[in-house]
């Protein structure tokens, strides 16, 4: 499940290398491949070998032979040194303990000039202490929600540069839905994470 369209921004191009952070059953890494061609390629990195198989059976039925699916936690991503044009993400970073971490293997992995189109959701007020303590809300994507400050803080350590992060006011009844009634959409909306990595 995301909570954006990363592609949107990611302004993918014919011959680009795409990875996608937390591809789960592979939606946009198909989005991607189609973008990218024949001649690109997506790698898609996923944690958990139930989701690389739904998203390996995904590409099988579509045919898309530009995109391959690899077994490894984002922290610790398993691509070479500037491998990619664009870094996308749907809805995953939330879930991660060391968000820094996350930011500086995507530096490592883009090549110099590459991009990211993130699409997150973020902490836009305190929480209160029901819902700070509710584990249930950890894997709902509202707990692990960093403030736009501190993202913002964390991709520059890592290097980047033209960082942007743009929340999205309208994303506050898709948020309302995730727990109904809890009014967890005052405490958290999606936003798109943009940044670039110095072509020197
Ligand atoms: C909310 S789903 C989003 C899936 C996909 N991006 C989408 O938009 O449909 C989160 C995905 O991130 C993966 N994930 C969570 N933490 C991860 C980590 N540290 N490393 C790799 N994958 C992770 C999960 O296995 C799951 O497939």
């Amino acid at each position: 499940m995301g909570c954006g369209n990363p592609q949107a921004i990611a302004a993918m191009k014919p011959g680009e290398t795409v990875i996608d952070l937390g591809s789960g059953a592979g939606f946009d890494c198909l989005l991607a491949a189609r973008q990218v061609g024949p001649e690109g390629r997506v790698i898609g990195v996923d944690m958990t070998h139930e989701m690389l198989k739904k998203a390996r059976d995904n590409a099988a039925r579509v045919g898309a032979h530009n995109v391959e699916f690899r077994l490894g936690e984002i922290e610790h991503l398993p691509v070479a040194d500037n491998t990619a044009d664009v870094i996308l993400s749907n809805c995953v970073i939330n879930l991660v303990p060391d968000k820094a971490q996350v930011f500086h293997e995507a530096f490592r992995v883009l090549k110099p000039g590459g991009r990211l189109a993130i699409s997150d959701v973020v902490n836009i007020a305190t929480l209160s202490p029901d819902l700070a303590v509710d584990r249930a809300l950890i894997c709902g994507c509202v707990v692990g929600a960093a403030p736009v400050p501190q993202i913002e803080a964390w991709l520059a350590a890592a290097g980047f540069t033209n960082i942007r992060v743009t929340v999205k006011p309208e994303s506050r009844d898709l948020i309302a839905t995730w727990a109904p009634g809890r009014g967890v959409e005052n405490f958290v909306a999606s936003a798109i994470i943009e940044g670039i990595k110095p072509a020197n």
